[in-house]
């Protein structure tokens, strides 16, 4: 029993040499025959970097400016593809769009960006929002121009998109199919100057303070959820439970005000407001592409048939 084992096991030894053995022999054939096919593709590549593995594997179209290169161009790479690989040339003129909703999501990066930074210096609490502010103006590096890019670049997003929605009423760019992305639109106006209504009393000067006193006793007088508004008093309202107090975190404006200024600023309002910018960018491809101009028709072209499906119904 023990020799037959032994044996058995011999037997297989033997098989595994012999395979390995073998592998080794085709390994070795197979490299003689590779290697000057590999070292003349290396010595290719060097002459022509383009044709590399390495190369098409990044780049994985050729750059000829023809239309089919400039679309694949566009659609193989994942910062451009968020963009059509066509669109109407009219439609992206600056004199139609007045760049204005760019411009907005522009300043909107900005001020994720600046406010980012500046949340490293700054503490929402009664003791120290103020210093930090004076800190930031007179000690940080750059401290100063820090505030100041995000102060005025909360301005003019409030400017730009008041632009934006303007345009987008003149050119009648509000109507079908693009009924809904217009009340994406009015939610993200609400989000902007919220965004500014509660970055206001952060710094917590004389300024910020009354300029939201003033905001949230307005709130008293909300239909419904206002202690003063239309039928408040009939559901229940009072100063201790309407929406000012819920919006303060009190009845009047102090620490608690602060820390919720601060919560919405920073977090709750930024990041509604990003998942409906995405919406809207989404709604705009949707749509078919930025509306466009009507199309201009030439005085010789007048008395001809038009072409197109509306020609046909009308
Ligand atoms: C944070 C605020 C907003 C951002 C970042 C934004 C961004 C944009 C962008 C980049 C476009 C592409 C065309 C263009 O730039 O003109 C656009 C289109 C559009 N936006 Fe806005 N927008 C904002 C607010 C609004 C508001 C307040 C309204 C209206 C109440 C609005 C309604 C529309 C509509 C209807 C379109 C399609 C226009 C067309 O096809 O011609 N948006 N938006």
């Amino acid at each position: 029993m023990a020799d037959e084992n032994q044996n058995g096991k011999n037997g297989e030894k033997v098989t595994v040499l012999e395979k390995v053995r073998a592998g080794i022999k085709e390994d070795l054939q197979s490299l003689k025959s590779d290697i000057p096919a590999k070292a003349k593709e290396q010595i290719e590549g060097l002459k022509d970097p383009t044709k590399t593995q390495v190369y098409t594997s990044i780049f994985r179209h050729k750059h000829d400016d023809t239309p089919r290169n400039r679309a694949l161009g566009v659609l193989s790479n994942v910062f451009l593809h968020l963009h059509p690989a066509k669109i109407n040339r009219d439609a992206v003129r600056y004199s139609y769009t007045w760049g204005m909703g760019g411009i907005t999501f522009y300043l909107f990066i900005v001020l994720t960006f600046t406010g980012v930074l500046l949340m490293f210096y700054y503490h929402p609490s009664k003791v120290q929002a103020f210093r930090d502010v004076l800190y930031l103006e007179h000690d940080v590096p750059f401290g100063k121009i820090l505030r100041n890019m995000h102060r005025w670049a909360a301005h003019l997003m409030v400017i730009a998109v008041w632009l934006h929605m303007f345009r987008v009423f003149l050119t009648g760019s509000y109507k079908k199919p693009r009924e809904f992305n217009w009340n994406i639109g009015v939610l993200l106006l609400v989000f902007t100057l919220l965004l500014s209504f509660t970055g206001y009393l952060l710094p917590d000067d004389q300024l910020g303070f009354w300029a939201v006193t003033v905001g949230t006793n307005m709130a008293r007088a909300t239909p419904l959820l206002g202690h003063e508004g239309p039928f408040g008093k009939m559901l229940g309202m009072t100063p201790y439970n309407d929406v000012r107090f819920g919006l303060l975190g009190g009845s009047i404006v102090d620490a608690n005000a602060l820390l919720r200024a601060y919560i919405w600023h920073c977090i709750g309002i930024p990041i509604v407001a990003s998942v409906l910018m995405i919406v809207h960018f989404w709604r705009v491809r949707k749509d078919g592409g930025i509306s466009g101009p009507a199309p201009v028709m030439l005085e010789a072209e007048a008395d001809k048939p038009r072409r197109g499906p509306k020609a046909a119904g009308e």
